[in-house]
């Protein structure tokens, strides 16, 4: 933190008295529609919990965010109820405890949490932290445990955290993943379905009626990430490699069979009774929050040239310069890729021959009132339409994924040749290889290219983290 200008946290002595009233207040109103039949218990979150219930709330430590046994010493003492720091669940050099065994206490907590859930239930964890490897920490804990998150949102919690008052770069405001533990019935009819396509669509549906319908900032609408084509899949391949079953589908096929079966509305994909819902709502908020993309690997790079070609299929002339400002935060580790590339692994452009593609049409015949009502074959058009690149429609993009999947793991099996560790490489390249070797059951290169990549990238990145994981508990089992 040094250079940063900050004012010092300012202490002021208060009446206990008139703290408590307060606090006794803001209690009475929490609890007032409580019903107390209650039973409480302390006891550590990796005990099991007898009984079942119908939700769960709760705030896990924060990696090494808090040393809490040790701050705790002085009351405990007084209390003589000691906290069984073995299992307590945090990061902490003098326990000897390392990122990965506070992966393993949470996950194991997690575990327990979801054995006493019911299923369909849900579980609010809370959750704050800047650090990319303890968040991903949390996310792969999870669904380690079994639940899967269908939503993460900010929470105000108004009273700030000693952490977010005394330190001036702490997150100011806490986040709520929200995780369901799925049905009896979707897991019981995936049992016999796994194997075959019908698991993937039963998995999205049944996933889809959980995630949120609408979302909104103040009055306007936001976009929900997790209704995104990619983040499904992802989703759905989470799920199957938990389960330890290959993943039956390709992404291209995925991205087909997803628009044939469900109701796309702004790059979202709905069931049909949301759908109706969610243009309900749109009639009625209308406009919408573009959340800023950064820029800062492959997977953003591409996602971020899709919202630009989306609105606008335009010329590598009038992407480069643009291309060129969003690159300030591109990860050390992670190959930066020509633009070249990058549009002729993705998307199309037209060279002028045969009709103007409709993504370009659509566009031109929008914006330039010369341009309406022309046949598709105009040479006005087609001048005006000549070079500009555009986004595919699936069944195209599933030819031009197969030709960038090809690269990839061309790329990764140079990877997997290399002796020394890996210092720059393609992300992308690494998750297309996991990903082959996970169908193939090759777990040993998993582990070994695992090996060659910089332990805080393996750390930060949940899918990779994912693989991994699965790869060792499967080697070991076996
Ligand atoms: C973020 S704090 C929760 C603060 C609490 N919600 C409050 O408002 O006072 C996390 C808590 O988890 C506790 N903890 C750590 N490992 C645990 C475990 N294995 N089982 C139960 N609690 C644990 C810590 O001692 C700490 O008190």
């Amino acid at each position: 933190m040094s250079g940063t200008f900050y004012i010092g946290s300012q202490i002021s002595e208060s009446n206990v008295f008139v703290a408590y009233y307060n606090k006794l207040k803001k209690l009475c109103l929490a609890f007032k529609d409580v019903e107390l039949s209650t039973l409480i218990s302390t006891k550590s979150s990796t005990d099991s919990f007898c009984g079942q219930v119908d939700y769960v709330f709760t705030d896990p430590p924060f990696g090494s965010n808090l040393n809490y046994s040790e701050l705790s010493s002085l009351w405990e003492e007084w209390l003589r109820l000691k906290t069984k720091n073995e299992v307590e669940a945090i990061e902490n050099k003098s326990q000897g405890k390392s990122l990965d065994d506070y992966r393993h206490l949470m996950t194991e907590c997690f575990r327990e949490k979801y054995k006493a859930l019911k299923p369909g239930r849900w579980m609010t964890v809370e959750f704050s932290n800047t650090n990319a490897s303890v968040w991903n920490s949390i996310q792969t804990a999870l669904l380690e445990a079994g639940f899967i998150a269908a939503n993460v949102s900010s929470l105000d919690k108004q009273q700030r955290s000693f952490k977010a008052v005394t330190t001036p770069t702490a997150v100011k405001q806490d986040l709520v993943i929200s995780a369901y533990k799925p049905n009896g019935g979707f897991e019981q009819r995936f049992q016999n379905e796994a194997e075959t396509e019908d698991g993937v669509w039963d998995f999205i549906r049944t996933h889809l009626e959980y995630l949120p319908v609408t979302k909104y900032q103040g009055a306007l609408m936001q976009l929900i990430p997790e209704r995104d084509s990619r983040i499904l899949f992802d989703q759905m391949v989470a799920y199957y490699v938990r389960k330890g079953y290959p993943v039956p589908i390709s992404s291209q096929d995925f991205q087909i069979g997803l628009g044939q079966r469900f109701i796309e509305r702004d790059g979202m994909y709905f069931l049909p009774e949301q759908a109706a819902e969610y243009d309900r709502k749109k009639l009625t908020s209308g406009h919408f929050i573009q959340t800023k993309l950064f820029v800062s690997d492959e997977a953003s790079a591409i996602q971020w040239l899709r919202q630009l070609l989306k609105v606008k299929p335009q010329t590598f002339q009038d992407i480069n310069p643009q291309f060129m400002q969003e690159l300030g935060g591109w990860s050390k580790n992670e190959e930066q890729l020509d633009l070249r590339e990058l549009l002729n692994q993705n998307f199309l452009s037209y060279n002028g021959i045969g009709d103007v593609p409709s993504q370009i049409h659509g566009y031109l015949s929008t914006n330039w009132p010369e341009m309406r009502n022309l046949q598709k074959n105009d040479p006005g058009l087609v001048a005006k339409a000549k070079d500009r690149w555009y986004v595919p429609d699936p069944n195209k993009a599933g030819d031009l994924e197969k030709l960038r999947e090809k690269s990839l793991l061309k790329e990764f099996e140079e990877y997997r040749q290399s002796t020394k560790k890996l210092k720059v490489f393609r992300m992308e390249a690494v998750q297309a290889g996991f990903k082959k070797a996970w169908q193939e059951r090759d777990y040993s290169t998993i582990i070994k290219v695992a090996d060659l990549i910089p332990n805080k990238v393996l750390e930060e990145d949940p899918k990779l983290l994912m693989w991994y994981d699965q790869a060792v508990t499967r080697v070991g089992g076996e």
